[in-house]
C-alpha cells in the first residue's frame, strides 16, 4: 500500500562553532520553513540535514567528515525502510574555506554552500541538481543574505540573537575568520531594528548583538551616515520590550569613547563583557598582529571599569602560539591575575592551514601546550569561582527563560550570563525579577524570590 502524501518535510540542522552559527542555523529554518521544511531533533528520519561547520580548529573541521560519514549510513538506512532521500547540505565556515575539498572527499553531500548565500537555500534545494562547492564559496555578499533573509523569525523563549556585522578585517596570524567570513560588513540601523522590532513583538526582552568584530559596527543610519555600536544599543533600548542588551565579540582597538561611555549610561547594557585579549605577552601579541600591546589592554579595562564598575570580564586565550616560551606564558598567567576574569575560553593553538602562524618556526609540542592549557584553566576556574562567590547574598535582576526539572522551579538568566535556579518560579516566565542569590551550583547559581510575585 502506498504511505499516505506527506505535507510536510523534516529538517534537522546541526550547529558547531560560535553564535554567529547559532543565528546563521535560527535564519535558515526560516526561510525553509515556508517550503514546508519541519525542524525534527534527529537526523534519522530528515529529508534535508545541514551541517553548519566551523573551521577555526582543526577539530572542529575535522567533526564534519565523520559527521558526514555517519548521515551516508541513515541515508542507507532510510531509504530502504521506504522513507525517501535525505539531503546532506553542508553549510557554514568549513564550507566556505574547504567547499571543493568536500565535494571531493564527501560525494554524499548533495550541496555545499557559503554562510553569505543561505538566501539562496530555498532554490538551491529546490533544484536537486549538484551545486559545486567553489561557485558558492566564491562569493562574499552580505548585504544580498540580509536583504534577502526577511522571514519572520520562529522565536521561543525571552532571549535571541541578531547579527549586526559580519567579517572581520583585524587578520591576526592565527585565525581563519578573515578568509572564511569575509571583510568586515555592517548591516543597516533601519533593518536591525526592524528585526528587533520583530522580535520584542513575539516576547523577547535580551538581545545578544552578533558580529566577529561587533564592536566594528559601522551600517548606515537613516540619514545615510554610519552609525556607531553605542549609536544603535541606544535605539534598540528604546525599542518597547527590549530591556537588555549584549554584544559579542569585540576587538580591544575596536572600544570607542562612546562605547564605553554607554557602559555607564546604558541601562539596557549589560554588565558583562567578553573582551578577548589572546596572550599576555608582547612580543606574542606582535606575533598575532593583534595590534595592540598588554599596557593598552590593561588600560582600556581600567576605563570600561570606570564607567562602570560592576562590570565582569570574559576573555579568549590561546596557549602554545609559535614561539611562546615559559616566560611569555608566564606574562599570560600575570595578565589574568591583573585584569581578574569571571569566566575565560581557553584554546591551544591549532595551526590553519593558509594563515601565516601555520608556517612560522618554533610550534610549540603538544605536551607543552597541555601543560600550559591545564595551569591556565586552574587558575580560570579560581577566579570564576571566586567571581560567583561575591554573588552570594546579592540581589540580582534574572531574566526567567524555562521551567526546570523540578516542581515550579525556573531556571533564569543573570546579567553575568549564569543559569539561575529558583523555586516557586514558573509563573514568572520572560520576566525579570529581582532575585537573591542563595548558593553556588556547580555552573550555576540558586535564588530565591524576595516576595511572593504576582504573574
Ligand atoms: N571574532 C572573535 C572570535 C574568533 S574565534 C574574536 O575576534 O574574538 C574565537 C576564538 O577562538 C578566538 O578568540 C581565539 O581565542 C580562538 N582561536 C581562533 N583561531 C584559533 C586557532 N588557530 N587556534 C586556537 N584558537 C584559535
Ligand atoms: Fe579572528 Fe582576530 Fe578577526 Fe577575531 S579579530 S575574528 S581572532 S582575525
Ligand atoms: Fe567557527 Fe566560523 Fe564562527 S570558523 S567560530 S563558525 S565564524
Amino acid at each position: 500500500m502506498n504511505s499516505p502524501a506527506r505535507t510536510s518535510k523534516k529538517l534537522h540542522i546541526k550547529t558547531y562553532g560560535c553564535q554567529m552559527n547559532v543565528y546563521d542555523s535560527e535564519r535558515m529554518a526560516d526561510i525553509l520553513r515556508p517550503l514546508g521544511y519541519e525542524m525534527a531533533e534527529t537526523s534519522d528520519d530528515a529529508d534535508l540535514v545541514v551541517l553548519n561547520t566551523c573551521h577555526i580548529r582543526e577539530k572542529a573541521s575535522e567533526k564534519v567528515y565523520s559527521e558526514i560519514g555517519r548521515l551516508k549510513e541513515q541515508r542507507g538506512e532510510k531509504e530502504a525502510r521506504g522513507g525517501g532521500r535525505m539531503t546532506i547540505a553542508i553549510a557554514g565556515c568549513v564550507a566556505q574555506a574547504e567547499g571543493q575539498e568536500i565535494m571531493n572527499r564527501a560525494p554524499a553531500v548533495d550541496l555545499v554552500i557559503g554562510p553569505q548565500a543561505y538566501h539562496q537555500l530555498p532554490e538551491l534545494i529546490a533544484r536537486t541538481t549538484r551545486m559545486k562547492g567553489e561557485r558558492l564559496a566564491a562569493d562574499f555578499a552580505p548585504d544580498a543574505k540580509f536583504d534577502a533573509l526577511t522571514a519572520e523569525r520562529n522565536v521561543t523563549g525571552p532571549t535571541a540573537f541578531l547579527t549586526v556585522q559580519e567579517g572581520c578585517d583585524k587578520f591576526c596570524t592565527f585565525c581563519v575568520v578573515p578568509y572564511t567570513r569575509g571583510a568586515e560588513w555592517s548591516r543597516p540601523v533601519a533593518s536591525i531594528l526592524e528585526e528587533a522590532r520583530g522580535l520584542a513583538a513575539k516576547g523577547v526582552r535580551e538581545v545578544t548583538l552578533l558580529g566577529q568584530n561587533v564592536n566594528a559596527y559601522n551600517g548606515v543610519d537613516a540619514d545615510g551616515q554610519p552609525s556607531t555600536l553605542a549609536k544603535l544599543m541606544y535605539a534598540l533600548a528604546d525599542i518597547e520590550g527590549i530591556d537588555r542588551l549584549r554584544y559579542t565579540t569585540s576587538h580591544p582597538n575596536d572600544m570607542g569613547d562612546d562605547l564605553i561611555a554607554a557602559h555607564g549610561d546604558l541601562g539596557a547594557l549589560m554588565p558583562y563583557l567578553h573582551l578577548p585579549v589572546q596572550s599576555g605577552s608582547d612580543k606574542i601579541l606582535r606575533a598575532m598582529n593583534r595590534k595592540h600591546g598588554r599596557a593598552a589592554y590593561v588600560e582600556l579595562i581600567q576605563r570600561i571599569k570606570a564607567a562602570r564598575p560592576d562590570l565582569a570580564l570574559s576573555g579568549d586565550f590561546i596557549v602554545g602560539f609559535p614561539g611562546e616560551t615559559d616566560r611569555d606564558f608566564e606574562d599570560t598567567l600575570d595578565l589574568v591575575r591583573t585584569v581578574g576574569y569571571a569566566s575565560a575560553f581557553t584554546f591551544k593553538y591549532s595551526p590553519r592551514p593558509g594563515t601565516p602562524a601555520a608556517s612560522m618556526p618554533n610550534q610549540v609540542p603538544e605536551d607543552v601546550m597541555d601543560e600550559r592549557l591545564q595551569r591556565l584553566n586552574a587558575l580560570i576556574v579560581e577566579q570564576q569561582q571566586a567571581f560567583k562567590e561575591t554573588l552570594v547574598g546579592q540581589v540580582l535582576p534574572v531574566l526567567f527563560e524555562k521551567k526546570g526539572r523540578y516542581g515550579r522551579q525556573a531556571i533564569g538568566r543573570s546579567p553575568y550570563l549564569q543559569s539561575v535556579f529558583v523555586e516557586d518560579a514558573d509563573h514568572l516566565m520572560g520576566q525579570i525579577v529581582p532575585v537573591r542569590i542563595t548558593a553556588l551550583g556547580n555552573n550555576s547559581l540558586q535564588g530565591a524570590l524576595l516576595a511572593p510575585v504576582e504573574a
